[in-house]
């Protein structure tokens, strides 16, 4: 009797298990999406779309990414083996998804058209003429972005600000796309990037917040979830926060400004050091040590370069002025104009202890990109610091391990501000400049060279033999270290005479005047 109690509930229990689950799989078909595959797309395949997406595609193999771009060059570089970006990691990331749900594409409007998420990360270039010029974001790119989004949907999508944009662009954007929706619906989200160039991918695999702000509607918040979502396949819950649209926007500028600010600040302190006889590097440890403080960002150098941290502060800067406040604009501009003095104060240095001119003369530089790891020259202060160099008439001899002579002639021939747009859009000057040559080699610049000028910080000149390269130079052998990564007494022994920025002077430049 009782073999038979246990069979007749073993049968029950069976029909109930049974029962349960039909009305899990009924449940789970009427969720979104259900048998789709979600889609992405990204349009901007530069410095942010390339490895973000990249890293989503990783992490989300059952989400298919698609990365877009107007310029055929960097889209076909993206599906080459030569990637048109270079970032530690980047590679392995790219190899492991592209062809699987990773595609890099020039078919914008249809890869648009498919996606359930748009991303768009396209350039936010500074502009140059008309109201604002010098200061505030041209929104052309995104603008003719967010058109082309409303023209080509069928389905309704979710729009995410990738891009770096003044506060409430989101909303600009929103009207364009409202106004023009034929019926479909879109939210409009801030997802701005935070990421480093040089650790784009550490920073992606694990980055210290993911930032998405959204409207607070019923529908905004169900887009911040599936975006949250997106994420939260390898990022912490906790270390995604959640705001409204326009703190998102200004979280992403003050952000910049903060961490340009540290910069300018240090590099101020230099000044001072040198005319004292403190040392930068000394200062800078005590006061990184206040935990209230922390030692990042606190490295004095020839100055902040990069394509985001001017722009964004120009962008600050403007929205301030527009909104009345030309004391708070006033406070952020000096960030820049201490970045400006530093870069002026190098090449005075340079030309100051050289008998004052270095006309004619060979001067090597170490370092062409804005930072080590990336072959980046936006904003880089190595265009700056040359322009300076041969508006005295020096002849340079250029050494990075990362960027072409092609693009150092670009930096060096185009317009301020004119880096910032698409490839194929840039305005070029027809010239090169002849008293530059690019080599492949610390050794073969620095030959027969008068002074040598460290500008990036890249690991590998640290090791170079100094001594090599002091016998192969004119006497005086001048040294000038922008980025204070050389062992200054090592240099001195060997009969350098040396500037590190912000330590202690040669008695050769006590007396030399540092400011115009
Ligand atoms: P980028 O210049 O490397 O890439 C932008 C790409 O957008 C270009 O390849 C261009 O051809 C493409 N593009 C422009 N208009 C387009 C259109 N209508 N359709 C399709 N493609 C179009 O720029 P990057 O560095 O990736 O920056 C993008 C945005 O992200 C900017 O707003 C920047 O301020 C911001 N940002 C950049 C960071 C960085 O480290 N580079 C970090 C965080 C934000």
């Amino acid at each position: 009797m009782r073999r038979i109690n246990e069979k007749f509930g073993m049968r029950n229990l069976r029909g109930f298990l049974k029962g349960l689950n039909k009305i899990i799989k009924f449940q789970i078909q009427r969720l979104p999406n259900r048998g789709k595959m979600v889609k992405i797309c990204c349009i901007g395949a530069g410095y942010v779309g390339g490895p973000t997406m990249a890293v989503i595609a990783l992490k989300c193999p059952k989400i298919e990414v698609a990365v877009v771009d107007i310029s055929v060059p960097r889209i076909n570089a993206w599906n080459s083996d030569q990637l048109p970006i270079y970032e530690p990691g980047l590679d392995e990331v790219v190899k492991q998804c592209r062809g699987k749900n990773l595609f890099f594409s020039t078919e914008v409007e249809k890869h648009v058209a498919e996606a359930d998420i748009v991303f768009v990360s396209v350039n936010t270039p500074t502009k140059t003429r008309g109201l604002g010029a010098g200061k505030a974001a041209d929104l052309t790119y995104w603008e003719s972005a967010a058109r082309m989004i409303a023209d080509v949907s069928k389905s309704d999508k979710i729009v995410v600000e990738k891009s770096t944009v003044p506060v409430k662009t989101a909303e600009a954007i929103e009207k364009i796309l409202t106004h023009n929706s034929k019926g479909i619906n879109f939210q409009i989200l801030s997802n701005p990037e935070f990421l480093a160039e040089g650790t784009a991918i550490k920073d992606l695999f694990k980055p210290d917040r993911v930032l998405i702000g959204g409207r607070e509607t019923p529908e905004g918040l169900k887009a911040v979830k599936a975006l949250k979502d997106v994420y939260a396949h390898w990022v912490p819950e906790e270390n995604i926060l959640t705001t409204n649209l326009w703190s998102a926007e200004l979280s992403k500028l003050a952000a910049n400004a903060f961490l340009a600010q540290r910069i300018s600040s240090v590099n101020a302190m230099s000044a001072l050091c040198e005319a004292t006889g403190a040392d930068v590097s000394q200062v800078s440890y005590a006061v990184g040590t206040d935990s209230r403080i922390g030692p990042k960002f606190l490295n004095a150098s020839v100055g902040f370069g990069g394509s985001c941290f001017q722009k964004d502060i120009l962008n600050l800067v403007y929205i301030c002025e527009c909104n009345g406040l030309p004391e708070v604009a006033e406070y952020w501009k000096q960030v820049i104009k201490i970045n400006d003095y530093q870069k002026t104060r190098f090449v005075n240095r340079v030309v100051a202890s050289m008998f004052n001119t270095v006309a004619n003369k060979k001067v090597a530089i170490l370092g062409f990109a804005f930072k080590k790891d990336t072959g980046d020259t936006r904003e880089t202060p190595a265009i700056d610091v040359c322009k300076g160099l041969l508006g005295d008439k020096a002849r340079l001899s250029i050494y990075d391990p990362q960027v072409t002579e092609d693009q150092i002639q670009r930096d060096l021939t185009m317009n301020k501000f004119d880096w910032d747009h698409p490839l194929h859009l840039q305005p070029m000057s027809p010239t090169t400049v002849k008293q530059v040559s690019v080599v492949w080699d610390a050794y073969e610049a620095t030959k027969d060279a008068h002074a040598v000028c460290i500008l990036t910080e890249w690991d590998e000149f640290k090791t170079l033999d100094f001594q090599r390269i002091y016998d192969n130079m004119q006497k005086p052998a001048f040294f000038f270290d922008g980025r204070n990564i050389i062992n200054v007494n090592k240099l001195r022994e060997i009969g350098f005479i040396v500037y590190s920025i912000g330590k202690p002077l040669d008695a050769w430049l006590k007396d030399m005047p540092a400011v115009a």
